[in-house]
């Protein structure tokens, strides 16, 4: 049995690799780009591993993509693939399309190929799992309830448009070829490996340097926060006892307005770093910056259907979550260091350089 995943060096892809290795003897097969946002050193603890057989490539290659499913013949796909940064999506849509739709259906079409041809009992027990945001939703009120599996789409950014029409492509070879596909809505995540133009590692790195805190608008934007080991026990969960057609959303019960955020890691580094008393509290770092365009107010999420039907539940909270998270940073300087080389800092200019304080 072997399991193929998309985007695995990626910041929930590489989590998720190293947690299914740590607790299965089944092999994954790990399809990546390699954009700017994959990076071999988040899989350096399974280099050695034969379980873990890494292929460099597109998920918008057919050839390739049905050569993979011929030669492993995986019992289930898992794809995380994407573009992934809101901001990133504003400043340059195309890639966004490129992969996470158009790539989206080239995967889609390999693996209903691949399935059609299966024997009846492996057809059956095929699985096609994709891991999309909740995003796709909209944005809410502060008093509108959270997002159910219910809630019309209604993206508003690129990112959350290309997302949004891959859920929809995946509903449709549900439907129309009766593909057993599954797929997840789940709410931000955060943890180890997450790349720094996220708001959570940018401001732990910022902090750190001495740099600027950059929160968007009042900073009262409201995420739902969900530590990444959650988000891979329910990838798991949904993947071994999920109905098929079926869509999960999957949160972390942790609302939180962005400026709450930054001062709680503001906090969390001033017990476990602090500065010295020349240069005062890092929350004194913080600085409201021009808005992100069409910036979503409120994202929550209702998980009661994940908790019932699969009995997922998250296990961290957001003051242990972001506690482990903030000393991951300070543990990984060589993996901080590695990630911030190169076009890191070229973004850094592009995306923060014209907004004003
Ligand atoms: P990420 O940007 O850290 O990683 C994406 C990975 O996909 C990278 O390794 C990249 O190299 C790879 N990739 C990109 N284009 C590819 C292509 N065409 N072919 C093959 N590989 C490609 O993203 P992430 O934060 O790990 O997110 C993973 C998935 O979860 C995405 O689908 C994203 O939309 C979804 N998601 C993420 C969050 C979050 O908070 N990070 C929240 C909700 C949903
Ligand atoms: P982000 O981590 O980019 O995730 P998403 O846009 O997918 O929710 O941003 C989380 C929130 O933090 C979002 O409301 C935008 C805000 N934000 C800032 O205020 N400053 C920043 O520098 C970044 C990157 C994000």
């Amino acid at each position: 049995m072997t399991v193929l995943i998309t985007g695995g060096a990626g910041f929930i892809g590489s989590n998720f690799v190293l947690d299914w290795l740590g607790q299965s003897e089944e092999p994954l097969v790990n399809l990546d780009k390699l954009t700017y946002a994959g990076n071999l050193a988040n899989l350096g603890e399974v280099r050695a591993d034969p379980r873990h057989i890494f292929v460099h490539g597109d998920i918008g290659d057919a050839p390739l993509a049905r050569s993979l499913l011929e030669r492993h013949r995986p019992r289930a796909i898992v794809n995380f693939a994407a573009e992934s940064h809101v901001d990133r999506s504003i400043l340059g849509p195309a890639e966004f399309i490129q992969t996470n739709v158009v790539g989206t259906f080239t995967l889609l079409e390999a693996a209903r190929a691949y399935w059609t041809g299966l024997p009846p009992a492996e057809k059956g027990a095929f699985r096609f799992l994709h891991v999309s945001t909740d995003e796709v939703y909209g944005s809410l009120g502060r008093a509108d309830p959270a997002f159910a599996e219910t809630t019309p789409y209604a993206p508003n950014s690129p990112y959350a448009a290309s997302k949004a029409s891959s859920d929809h492509l995946v509903r449709a070879y549900h439907h129309t070829y009766g593909l057993p596909s599954l797929t997840t809505n789940c709410s931000n995540n955060y943890g180890p490996y997450q790349f720094p133009e996220k708001l959570i590692p940018l401001v732990i790195l910022n902090a750190l340097a001495g740099k600027a805190l950059p929160v968007y608008g009042d900073g009262a934007n409201v995420r739902d926060w969900l530590y990444v080991a959650d988000h891979c026990r329910a990838v798991r969960a949904v993947l071994e006892r999920g109905r098929p057609g079926e869509v999960y959303n999957v949160g972390g019960s942790s609302e939180k307005r962005n400026i709450e955020v930054v001062r709680e890691i503001c906090a969390v580094l001033d017990e476990l770093r602090p500065r010295g008393d020349a240069q005062g509290p890092y929350a004194s770092l913080i600085r409201f910056v021009t808005d992100r365009p069409g910036h979503d107010r409120r994202y929550a999420i209702d998980a009661a259907k994940i908790r019932r039907e699969l009995g997922w539940a998250p296990q961290e909270s957001f003051a242990s979550g972001l506690r482990r998270t903030v000393q991951w940073y300070l543990d990984h300087a060589d993996w901080v260091q590695g990630v911030q080389s190169g076009d890191y800092q070229r973004w850094v200019d592009l995306n923060y350089g014209a907004r004003k304080q």
